[in-house]
């Protein structure tokens, strides 16, 4: 679709009215960014690098600098993770204890055969052996792929399979999705598993171990907690992140031990973090915003970090809130729509005084809520924008800024990002367009594993990075979000690629073709929907139905399932044979679906 067709419609419907005037006031005492037009204009990553610790020759470790700094920095025994699990107990590990702990693991895997650039992965709910085993793998010069506890076989078998992984690191609570696929993974060689707690405080309980498994705390046992960190050249793999894309497979974005310097100053100037906070990032590492900034760069900056095994729930989390005393606390639009349908009381019934600086990302942040944010927690909700390719956040609400409900805010120092038209022009103040960066920001994604075509597609557009995100941009430099360019959806935050969650609905036997798209909701920014064409002979009923979503539930991932399904007689097809998204995307929004030979081919 051009972006000229777009705009008139954008223009008219999407753009926030009078959200130019709309302007929050606040002071930027004391912040860590004090001033933002002068820094912007002088700014270069060189002057960044003495805030990372390097060794000789320019090498560096993402870890290190996490992590095993902080032994001679003062903050050895600082706490360095407050892990709270899902029935509410809580452990503190200090830095000191997180490095013992990532040493054995990580000569426990050296042992193991695992050199530098093999791809570990993590398959674990939030506990502390998530933490200890991502810094860890990258201290050891190997790659980390994080993985959501949510996925299922199918989601597992893409992302392992193709990454050639030799080693999972899981519990005896996920292990069953792993052993449902072993088959299909011929690389993977080790499958560790970490038993209930009380396995981990002493007596190993005996537990059946099947081939090729290995019981982590067996393994760790008896192994140093000495060990020398890899020297990594900054552009050495730090972890690679499966995300979704229009069409086909997940793709594997690569990270580097370079990203470091990105992750560090943005959480300073972003996330504003000093030596006495307690700062709360809700995702999980499964998700880029969980890596970065639940672990790199908030560790980076020697914060103490808190994570949270439990479930979403209004209560629980402000309860966790008052109970740490969180001072910075970064999460998502979805959990803030669902805190402010929780109503204000249950806000009130607790004491959350402590707070001092709230953050959200990845989705659009409705201007509602940042009001609501300010009523119930006397603080303004600064959104900002980023994604898993651009490996940190690139445009902010910073602290230091007026901030204007509803805008993703400026471009960070040592980023410039533009709205251009399909040929790469520059577009003016308030006209939609593609949202693009110019390439070389230190966190910038290096490759797709084992796809450099689809990389390649990221720089189609010469001199800039493509975000596939349409915004525009006013006459003071704030960015506005208007929606995505392509048919990615995004629920509840979550980037979901429909040919994902197709592919998984026609393993159905009952399902003959499918179609899936992202429906405007107003609680989940978007949920997911699918148009289906039934098997010959079958019959849509209430029990079909729900077997049929509880199979993309269990097979893909417990997010990416269609809330909704349309049984449909045909889909409607490109002369290919690609169903045609866009064109059921209009049905369902009441749009006119135009001349329909005109739709793209894609
Ligand atoms: O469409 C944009 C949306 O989330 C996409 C990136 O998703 P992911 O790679 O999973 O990373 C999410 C967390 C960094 C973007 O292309 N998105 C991200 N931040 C915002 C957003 N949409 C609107 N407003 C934002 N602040």
């Amino acid at each position: 679709m051009k972006v000229v067709e777009k705009k008139q419609h954008a223009k008219k419907t999407e753009k926030p009215k009078g959200a130019k005037r709309e302007i929050l006031k606040k002071a930027a005492v004391n912040c860590n960014l004090p001033e933002y037009e002068n820094f912007y204009n002088t700014f270069s990553w060189q002057d960044a690098q003495k805030e990372i610790s390097y060794f000789f020759g320019g090498k560096v470790n993402a870890a290190y600098n996490a992590v095993d700094r902080h032994l001679h920095n003062g903050r050895r025994n600082k706490v360095a993770l407050y892990s709270v699990d899902a029935r509410g107990h809580l452990e503190k590990y200090t830095f000191q204890e997180i490095y013992e702990a990532a040493n054995r693991l990580g000569n426990a895997l050296k042992s193991l055969g695992v050199k530098r650039g093999d791809r570990v992965f993590v398959f674990l709910p939030r506990i502390f052996e998530l933490y200890v085993s991502t810094i860890a793998i990258a201290k050891i010069g190997a790659i980390a792929g994080p993985l959501f506890s949510a996925f299922g076989p199918d989601a597992l078998r893409d992302r392992l399979h193709n990454s050639e992984a030799t080693i999972v690191i899981t519990n005896t609570d996920l292990k069953d999705k792993i052993d449902a696929i072993r088959r299909d993974l011929p690389d993977l060689e080790h499958v560790i598993v970490i038993g209930p707690k009380q396995d981990l405080d002493g007596a190993h309980a005996s537990r059946e171990l099947g081939e090729g498994e290995l019981d982590y705390a067996q393994l760790i046992e008896g192994q140093s907690s000495e060990l020398i960190c890899e020297q990594m050249d900054p552009e050495d793999p730090l972890y690679l992140l499966y995300t979704s894309g229009t069409t086909g497979k997940p793709k594997g974005v690569v990270h580097v031990h370079g990203d470091i310097i990105g992750q560090h100053m943005t959480s300073k100037w972003v996330l504003d973090l000093k030596e006495d906070d307690v700062y709360w990032c809700t995702a999980d590492p499964g998700w880029v915003t969980g890596t970065v900034y639940g672990i790199f760069g908030p560790w980076s900056n020697g914060a103490s970090v808190v994570s949270y095994e439990g479930r979403f729930d209004a209560a629980s989390w402000y309860k966790l809130i008052d109970r740490l005393k969180v001072t910075v606390w970064y999460t998502a639009p979805t959990a803030l729509r669902m805190l402010m349908k929780a109503g204000d009381d249950v806000v009130f019934e607790h004491d959350l005084g402590s707070l001092r600086h709230v953050l959200s990302v990845g989705e659009p942040l409705n201007p509602e809520v940042v009001r609501w944010g300010m009523k119930v927690f006397g603080l303004p909700i600064h959104d900002n924008w980023w994604q898993t390719e651009t490996g940190m956040q690139l445009i902010a609400n910073l602290p230091c800024n007026p901030l204007k409900p509803g805008s993703m805010g400026k471009p960070l120092p040592g980023v410039y990002a533009a709205i251009v038209d399909d040929q790469g022009q520059e577009l003016d103040a308030g006209e939609l367009g593609r949202l693009v960066v110019k390439p070389g920001w230190p966190a910038m994604l290096r490759r797709i594993w084992r796809n450099k075509d689809k990389f390649d597609e990221y720089f189609k557009i010469p001199g800039w990075y493509f975000s596939g995100d349409n915004a525009w941009k006013d006459e003071e430099g704030y960015f506005w979000f208007v929606g995505r360019a392509d048919d990615v959806i995004n629920t509840s935050g979550h980037r979901v690629g429909p040919f994902e969650v197709e592919s998984a609905l026609v393993e159905h036997p009952a399902v003959a073709e499918a179609g899936v798209i992202g429906k405007p909701d107003k609680e989940r920014g978007e949920i997911i929907k699918a148009f289906i064409v039934l098997a010959n002979g079958v019959t849509m009923n209430d029990n079909l139905l729900n077997e049929i979503k509880d199979h993309t539930r269990k097979t893909l991932a417990a997010h990416a399932y269609p809330r909704e399904i349309e049984v449909k007689d045909s889909l409607p097809k490109t002369r290919s044979g690609k169903i045609m998204r866009r064109l059921l995307k209009a049905w369902e929004l009441g749009l006119p679906t135009g001349d329909v030979s005109s739709l793209e081919d894609d």
